[in-house]
Order: structure tokens, then sequence, then C-alpha cells
């Protein structure tokens, strides 16, 4: 069977390095900077857990079509790079192939249906923690469950099974359920980050910093508060106290550095749209106001245009 782990970023890395100690293949790593690729490839991962540092051997490759067709593929790029690196991609997905899609936010879903991917999709929500130190070297931070699930008809179908994979995946160690109603998770775990990754990255504070700002606080509340509604307004069964799971994850998290706010201080574009501007969206077609998320989707609109390059 081949695997395959698209982006080398905190999680990819170790994904890559987990499922290579239970594969019965090296596992590919695709990346799209050959320079980087090259550096993998001769360096290999490098994962630091519990004081220790161990090096996992991967081939890593800027060239999907080296892989040719993969059994499974596990994505783990930024939201933002979907659509371009699906194309990338395409010569490793063939019908048996099973993608599993481990993006931030929702704005993937609708980017994998239309996409229209030869092989099946499915959506992976984790609550494993992992931080990139540096190309291939990366830090884990706790295992917590990843749930699998497919989202609705049109996922396709996959020789593999999603059952398959969440045992393979169960072998590295990591905690594995598939899941019936997947979009459930997808949204519990967008409400998180609804709350904390705009406004840290506004406040420029860690995640625990939140809970001591008052202003901070107010604005996580009321743009929690708001998506929550938007969920249930289509129907979907989210956690009773959403508001409440934001808070604690800001507490379990307190000294993180969130994604978004790593993005800002690295000059990078975020997730924003993926996130908080997802909610805005739906909420309009739903005719739903959502003011506090309007105004965090904005102000980190113009921070971004602050520091990225405009190409005209
Ligand atoms: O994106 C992130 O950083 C994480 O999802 C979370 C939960 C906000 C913790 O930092």
């Amino acid at each position: 069977m081949k695997c395959a782990v698209v982006g080398p970023g905190a999680l990819g890395c170790l994904l890559a390095a987990s499922l290579g100690s239970v594969c019965d293949q090296p596992v590919w790593l695709v990346d799209h900077n050959e320079e980087r690729a090259q550096l993998l490839r001769q360096q290999g991962v490098v994962v630091e857990k519990g004081g220790r540092s161990e090096r996992f051997a991967v081939r890593a490759t800027a060239d999907p079509a080296q892989v040719g067709f993969a059994d499974l593929v596990l994505f783990c790029v930024k939201s933002t790079a979907v659509a371009t690196t699906l194309n990338h991609i395409r010569p490793m997905m063939a019908e048996k192939s099973l993608l599993l899609a481990f993006q931030n936010g929702i704005s993937h879903l609708e980017e994998l249906k239309a996409f229209g991917l030869p092989g099946a999709w499915a959506v992976a929500v984790t609550a494993m923690g992992a931080t990139l130190l540096g190309p291939g070297r990366v830090r884990f931070g706790g295992s917590g469950l990843t749930r699998l699930g497919w989202v609705g008809a049109g996922c396709g179908k996959s020789a593999f099974g999603l059952q398959g994979a969440a045992d393979l995946l169960a072998r590295t160690g990591m905690a594995v359920r598939v899941e019936p109603e997947i979009l459930s998770h997808v949204w519990n775990k967008l409400l998180v980050n609804v709350g904390i990754n705009g406004l840290t990255a506004l406040y420029q504070c860690p995640n625990g910093g939140l809970l001591a700002h008052p202003e901070a606080l107010a604005r996580m509340r009321a743009a929690v508060e708001e998506a929550a509604m938007v969920a249930r307004a289509q129907g979907i069964a989210i956690t009773a106290d959403p508001v409440a799971l934001t808070m604690e994850v800001c507490k379990a998290t307190s000294a993180n550095i969130s994604s978004m706010l790593q993005d800002v201080r690295k000059g990078r574009a975020t997730e924003i749209s993926a996130i908080n501007g997802a909610v805005v969206a739906i909420a309009k077609d739903l005719g739903i106001s959502v003011p506090a998320n309007e105004r965090i989707l904005a102000e980190i609109k113009s921070l971004e245009i602050s520091y990225l390059p405009y190409f005209p």
C-alpha cells in the first residue's frame, strides 16, 4: 500500500514520520518547494517528543508524478492552499485512492466537492498537537483524538475504506475514530478557531491571554455565539456550550501561539477566510447577522494588506 502526506508543516511532518514507522513501504512527503523537498530527502523528519529526538526517513518530492497513484493521501496543507495543491497532486489520485483532508475551518469542504477528485475523500478533525521548529523538525505536542468521516454523498468510494485508514493510523499510536456525523466535529473545532485564532492575532497574545483581556474575551464570546447560531440554523448538532468549550481550549493551550498569530508573525496569508470568513459567508446566505465575525474578518484582512505583497 502506498501512502503519501501532502504538506510538510507541523502535522504533515508528524504524520509522515508516524506512518513511516508502520508502513511496509517508505512514506512519500510531498512539498511544493523543491529545495525544501531535497533537504527533507537528505535529513528526513526529526520528531522531538518527551525530551528525545528521533529521525525518520521520508521520500520527499516536489513532483507528484514521481509518487504515482497513492492508496492513502493525508492532505495537510493550509486551507489557503487547497485548490492549487489539489491541482498539483492530481497525478497521485486514482479511483482507488482515499484522501483525508486535515484543514482548519470549513472552506475546504466546498473546494473538495467542487474539484471532483478521481478517488474518494473524507474529512479528518484532529486534536493532535504539533509545532514546526524548522524545515522537517517538529515537536510532538500531545496525542488528542483524530476523527474521520465522510461528508455526505459525493465523497466517492475507496477500495481502502475509512476504517482501513483509521486502523492504519491507529497502529502508529494515534487515537482515531470513524464518526458518522463528522460535520458536528468540524463545526465544534471551527467554533473554537472562530473564538481564538483571529483574536490572538489581533491582540498579539498566546491563547490564554484572551481570557485575561476583558475586551478580547467579550469579542470571543460574541463571535462564538454568532457562529453557533449559524451552525444551529443549518441543523448541525454542535456542543451545548461552545463558549465554555472555547474557554477550556484557551486554558488547556494557554501558552500556545495560535496558528494564525504564527502566520501573521511570519508574514504569511492567514486562514481567516476559512474560519470567520466562512461563518460570515454562510450567515449572509441564511440572513443571519454576525457583526463580531465581520469585524474580526475585516481587521485581519487589513492586517494582511499591511504585509502581504500586492500582485496587480
Ligand atoms: O489553530 C490553532 O492554533 C489551534 O487550532 C488552536 C486550537 C487555536 C490552538 O492553538
